[in-house]
């Protein structure tokens, strides 16, 4: 069975946009997980446009599958290490962080010879923390992720479900194809090398089941389209609660 990490960044999104008390993260958490989400992914961004940190130890009490926790590893990060480090989330998925990006562009740059990355997988391991490689679709960067230490890799998913929208999910489209072929290496690399197979963004009701078959495929993070359609789906019941209070 493939593992759902529902990302429910979005909802603390909302939130923010009123700086308000609601909706409340950690109730949609527990919401999901009654819906059979197998775990809660945030990213405690380094400007807390969304995730604030105390949604984040709120979350380490309150999630009772696995708690994985988004995060830059570079210097500005600190504090969100720091955060890290107290709580021992149970998963870490390391990603590049750049301000003015809407959403997270792009997978991590992996070198040999970065001594803080390979610190900062030190680190969270030492804290019993399995740490996951946001990267790209590439088998040496599988490899590298490997090398220093990494437990697991999440593909970026992000150009095969820009390919799949742009070929509206047709199998023979050449861009589609040569996307799925950069899932398809990665993720066999992945299973030569033995390192965790995970992957995530863009990923919809109607472009996942094109995933499924990537050898040791373990884990799906999934943000964007779940809550999306947690909108649609809760606006008639929120609705019709609001009219029976008017009487
Ligand atoms: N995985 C990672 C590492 C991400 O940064 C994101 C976006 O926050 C997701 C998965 C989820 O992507 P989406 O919201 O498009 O489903």
């Amino acid at each position: 069975m493939i593992h759902l990490g529902v990302n429910i960044d979005h909802v603390a999104t909302v939130r923010q946009a009123r700086r308000a008390s609601e909706p409340d993260p950690v109730s949609a958490a527990a919401l999901a997980e009654l819906g059979g989400a197998d775990g809660i992914t945030v990213h405690l961004r380094q400007d807390r446009r969304h995730i604030q940190d105390r949604d984040v130890r709120l979350l380490r009490e309150t999630v009772r599958g696995v708690l994985n926790l988004e995060m830059a590893p570079n210097e500005e990060g600190a504090s969100v290490l720091d955060l890290a480090l107290a709580i021992g989330p149970d998963q870490a998925c390391l990603v590049p962080e750049h301000r003015q990006e809407l959403t997270t562009e792009g997978g991590l740059r992996v070198r040999e010879d970065d001594a803080r990355l390979r610190q900062v997988i030190e680190r969270l391991k030492a804290r019993k923390v399995l740490v996951s490689l946001f990267i790209e679709p590439d088998p040496a960067t599988v490899r590298l992720a490997r090398s220093i230490g990494a437990d697991a890799v999440e593909l970026h998913t992000g150009s095969w479900a820009n390919a799949w929208a742009a070929c509206r999910g047709r199998r023979d489209c050449p861009s589609l194809r040569h996307e799925l072929s950069k899932l398809e290496a990665a993720a066999q690399a992945a299973a030569e090398v033995g390192i965790q197979l995970h992957a995530g963004h863009g990923i919809t009701y109607a472009n996942v089941v094109d995933l499924l078959h990537l050898p040791l495929l373990r884990e799906l993070n999934i943000g964007h389209s779940i809550v999306s359609r947690a909108v649609l789906t809760g606006m008639e019941r929120a609705v019709r609660d609001m009219k029976d209070l008017l009487g």
